[in-house]
Order: C-alpha cells, then sequence, then structure tokens
C-alpha cells in the first residue's frame, strides 16, 4: 500500500518535471524572441503601418506564450521545490537567485513593450542586442546548475 503510494507521487513527480522543462521552453523561446521583434520594431518608422504591426505581434507574444509559460514554469517550480525542500541545497539557492533575475528581466521587457506601443524609444538597438544576450547566458548557468550540482 506504501509502495503502491510512493510509486504514484513519484509519478505525479515526474509529470510535474515535465510540466515543468515544457514550459521553460516555451518561456525560453518567447524571452529569445521579444528583445528581437523590439529591435525589428524600433527599426520601422515611427507611426507606420508597419510599427503597427510589431505592437500587435509583441502583445500577442507577451500575452499568448511568455507571461503563461512564465506562471506555469513558476508553478511547476515550487511545487517541487515544496516537495523535495530544495531550498536546503546549495545548487537551488543560486538557481532561485537566477530566476528571480531572469523573471525581473522579464518584467522589465514587459514594461519596455508598454512605452514603445505609446511611441517611446528610451534604448538604442546595440543595448538591446546586448541585452538579449542575458537569457541565453542565464539558461547556460540554470541548466549547470540543476543537472551537474556543482555544489
Ligand atoms: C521560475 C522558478 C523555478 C523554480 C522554483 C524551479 C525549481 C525547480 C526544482 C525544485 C526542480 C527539481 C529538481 C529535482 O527534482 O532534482 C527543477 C528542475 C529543473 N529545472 Fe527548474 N525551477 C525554476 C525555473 C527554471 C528555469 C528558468 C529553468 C531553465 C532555464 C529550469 C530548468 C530546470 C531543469 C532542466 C530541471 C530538471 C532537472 C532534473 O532533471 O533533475 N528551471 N526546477
Amino acid at each position: 500500500m506504501i509502495y503502491g503510494l510512493q510509486a504514484a507521487l513519484s509519478l505525479t513527480y515526474a509529470w510535474i518535471k515535465a510540466g515543468h522543462i515544457i514550459f521553460v521552453m516555451f518561456w525560453i523561446a518567447g524571452l529569445f524572441m521579444l528583445p528581437r521583434y523590439y529591435i525589428y520594431h524600433q527599426e520601422s518608422a515611427p507611426g507606420s503601418a508597419e510599427e503597427k504591426k510589431w505592437i500587435e505581434r509583441e502583445r500577442k507574444l507577451r500575452s499568448i506564450i511568455l507571461t503563461p509559460a512564465m506562471i506555469l514554469v513558476w508553478i511547476f517550480g515550487l511545487m517541487m521545490m515544496w516537495t523535495i525542500q530544495a531550498w536546503t541545497m546549495h545548487w537551488f539557492q543560486l538557481k532561485f537567485l537566477l530566476v528571480l533575475g531572469l523573471s525581473a528581466y522579464h518584467g522589465w521587457m514587459i514594461g519596455y513593450g508598454r512605452k514603445l506601443a505609446r511611441g517611446e524609444r528610451p534604448v538604442s538597438g546595440r543595448a538591446l542586442r546586448l541585452m538579449n544576450e542575458i537569457p541565453g547566458l542565464a539558461v547556460v548557468l540554470i541548466v549547470v546548475l540543476v543537472i551537474v550540482r556543482p555544489f
């Protein structure tokens, strides 16, 4: 009986982990795309029909993919954190700081999209290109932490 319960719980855990990784992929894919859209957006003439298309594409990417994916990654991640009491592990503590940073980056990018939609363009294309490297770097560090667990 206990054996059966344990088997059921670990199967559930495996499904939660699968969900976590699936939505990590959607989230990160969206984070790779959004600043790219902003770069193309800023190359269009202010007020043009092309700019309006970019505003709409950005809005859809944010509301259909990025934000729901981030929320699901957090929900599944926190469920696993709770189950394995991950906060006691050093690799997880650093991972947690990195995912907080990535979520802040996400929030900043959402805010920047709202500014663009209002016709403001406060950041240069070059700076956006540099910022576009941040999610890639975060993925490298996070995956090494969760898979290699160096400490
Ligand atoms: C947003 C908050 C997040 C939380 C709270 C969280 C938490 C967790 C926890 C507790 C595990 C379980 C580890 C285990 O069972 O050994 C896990 C697994 C994993 N996480 Fe996250 N995670 C988050 C975001 C991310 C992100 C952004 C990525 C990738 C960039 C990621 C990649 C992974 C991978 C690849 C695994 C599987 C590791 C394995 O096979 O054991 N996670 N996560």
